[in-house]
């Protein structure tokens, strides 16, 4: 650990309250700033008094080793700041589009959309990317992968890595899994991650999902204040991660959709606005067909735009790149069958049967299945994604309304 993010650098903590915070998972000044006074006076049994002083000396120690930014700056300063603010490319053109350049570190965004949407996809493409060299669009650094619905596949991370030309092993290698069992074990995951996220130098937090378990574990009405709570702790934390660490955040929320609920805003994803007022960028999945949406949502600068991607073995792709691979199959298949309609056929029937039907399979099909699927599906559901998301809920949407968030 570097000398001056230990705990004991601080004027005035001295052993027992380093072996305090220590026992309580606080171990270096960066935690301080994470947990915050509240968190650290609850955890240890401190005063609020003290825990508050020993925060904010924590904060001024940061500020002046120039780990973090100071609390009053110009707003030129800011600027210069942000400048040198990461991102990491998605490795596609439609989603850095959407997302100026790629993914923010120092920042949270919550991917939003229904099961099978690609939220999956989207973390472990991400996973990837984020160990390209910076010529290439990543940060070339580790990733922390807390996982709550077991579905993070180091094969799909293996694709992703051949697909771009990078060694499987050591992509395998950068990527700590966490596997969430229940929601007090996905928040202590993230209130430990410090050490981890400074020794593998993790530049890229995925929590995946991160509301499943909160939702599961408190259902009902008279809970919900404390499930809420507890998110809106997990939440915070992560932000406070992602800033302190210089670190991107994805957390993805899942929403269902429901035809047969009428009010309340249909676009709410599970986690309510905890998650939506705490990220700083918001992005919604949706399907269309094979293919997929994406739409920028709330951000601070990014006009809400909307941008089609796809899904394939090299995790999120183009359109154009799924389009290209749908047209060499296709146009295999139709090739095939001319080639065998030609060879069955006997000789009076060539011209009635073999030369339509070759006209008719092969100019055709590749038409319908290719080219306009992107006319047909993409142009009227991206309005479709507007007006019907009236369909779109979370899950309890029986027993909470959009007062509750
Ligand atoms: N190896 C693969 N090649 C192509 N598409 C895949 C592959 N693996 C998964 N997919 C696509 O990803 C979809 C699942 O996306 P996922 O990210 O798991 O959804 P969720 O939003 O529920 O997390 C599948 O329906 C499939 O279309
Ligand atoms: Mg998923």
């Amino acid at each position: 650990m570097v000398e001056d993010l230990r705990l004991d650098s601080l004027e005035g903590v001295g052993p027992v309250t380093t072996r305090k915070l220590s026992d309580a998972g606080v171990h270096n000044v960066m935690d301080l700033i994470v947990r915050g006074p509240v968190d650290i006076s609850e955890i240890t049994g401190m005063e609020k008094d003290t825990a508050e002083k020993i925060v904010n000396k924590a904060r001024k120690h940061l500020v002046e080793g120039g780990l973090i930014a100071k609390d009053f700056i110009s707003a030129s300063e800011l600027y210069k700041t942000r400048q040198s603010i990461g991102k990491i490319s998605t490795g596609t053109n439609c989603l850095d589009t959407l997302f100026d350049g790629g993914l923010e570190t120092r920042a949270l965004t919550e991917v939003y959309g229904e099961f099978g949407c690609g939220k999956t996809q989207f973390a472990h493409t991400m996973s990837v990317m984020v160990q390209k060299t910076k010529e290439e669009g990543g940060l070339e650094g580790g990733v922390l992968y807390i996982d709550t619905e077991n579905t993070f596949r180091p094969e799909r991370i293996v694709q992703i890595a051949q697909a771009h030309e990078m060694d499987p092993e050591k992509v395998l290698d950068n990527i700590i899994v966490a596997r969430a069992y229940n929601s007090a074990h996905q928040t202590l995951i993230l209130e430990e991650a410090g050490t981890i996220i400074e020794e593998n130098n993790v530049k890229l937090i995925v929590a995946d999902s991160a509301v499943g378990l909160f939702r599961s574990e408190y259902l009902g009405r008279g809970t919900l204040s404390v499930r809420q709570q507890k998110l809106n702790h997990f939440v915070h934390l992560l932000v406070r991660i992602a800033e302190t660490y210089d670190c991107a955040a994805i957390a993805t929320n899942q929403v269902m959709a429901s035809p047969d609920v009428f009010f309340g805003d249909p676009t709410r994803p599970i986690g309510g606005n905890v998650v939506a007022h705490t990220s700083t960028y918001r992005i919604y999945f949706k399907k269309s067909g094979k293919k997929r949406i994406a739409r920028m949502v709330d951000s601070p600068h990014h006009p809400e735009e909307e941008v089609i991607f796809a899904l394939g073995e090299a995790g999120i792709i183009d359109p154009e790149e799924a389009e290209k691979k749908t047209k060499k199959t296709t146009k295999k298949a139709t090739t095939k069958k001319a080639k065998e309609a030609k060879t069955k056929a006997t000789e009076p029937e060539v011209e009635a049967t073999v030369e339509p039907e070759v006209e008719a399979t092969v100019e055709p099909e590749v038409e319908a299945t290719v080219e306009p699927e992107v006319e047909a599906t993409v142009e009227p559901e991206v309005e479709a994604t507007v007006e019907p998301e009236v369909d779109m809920v979370e899950d309890h949407g029986a027993d909470i309304t959009s007062d509750d968030f």
